[in-house]
């Protein structure tokens, strides 16, 4: 019988869900980019709603893993400190598995976040990432503005920032 696949699905994932951030953080970003278990474990534990999972059939194809921070650029120091009232959220991971690309996932799963943040989170002014060069018109089309090349030194590539300023909500 074929299995139609469903629409996907997006929600903020669970903490037993953490395994499964971390094999597809692992199988879909090079190994001097992917963040630890660890990273990801704490997270998960300091910002349970900035980490939105995307599934199909019930499983697990994709996230956004996020946190928050203070300062107007994404830096070194924003990827492993979550600061609960800082006024920046950073998205570190947008992840969709291989076989699921290209299909607009990546796009929606980045909608809704945004969407989840302007309601969810408050005194937020921001939302940051860096990007490399071949996603940039994904952020675009996402509504995120280029700032400039980021000063980040992670992996082969050269990163770019990105930006969707926010109204904060007091
Ligand atoms: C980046 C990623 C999440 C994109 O997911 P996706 O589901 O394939 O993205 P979408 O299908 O929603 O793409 C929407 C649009 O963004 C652009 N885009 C996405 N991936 C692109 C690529 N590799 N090259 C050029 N444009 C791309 C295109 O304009 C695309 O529209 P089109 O397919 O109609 O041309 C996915 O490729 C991935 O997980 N990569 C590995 C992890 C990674 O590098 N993450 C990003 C860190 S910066």
């Amino acid at each position: 019988m074929i299995q139609v696949a469903e629409k996907p699905l997006f929600r903020i994932l669970n903490t037993d869900e953490v395994p499964r951030m971390h094999t597809l953080e692992s199988e879909n970003f090079p190994s001097d980019e992917a963040d630890s278990y660890n990273m990801l474990a704490y997270r998960q534990r300091q910002a349970p709603n900035l980490q939105l999972g995307c599934y199909i059939n019930g499983i697990m194809i994709g996230f956004i893993g996020a946190t928050r921070y203070n300062g107007e650029t994404y830096n070194k120091e924003a990827m492993k400190t979550h600061i609960p009232n800082g006024g920046s959220v950073c998205i570190h991971s947008v992840v969709v598995q291989k076989e699921h690309r290209r299909k607009g996932i990546g796009l929606k799963l980045l909608q809704a976040f945004v969407k989840q943040v302007k309601e969810e989170q408050n005194n937020v002014t921001k939302i940051l990432l860096i990007s490399k060069p071949e996603h940039i018109p994904l952020y675009e089309r996402a509504g995120f503005v280029l700032k400039g090349k980021s000063d980040i030194d992670l992996g082969k590539d050269t990163w770019y920032e990105f930006e969707i300023p926010l109204q904060s909500k007091y």
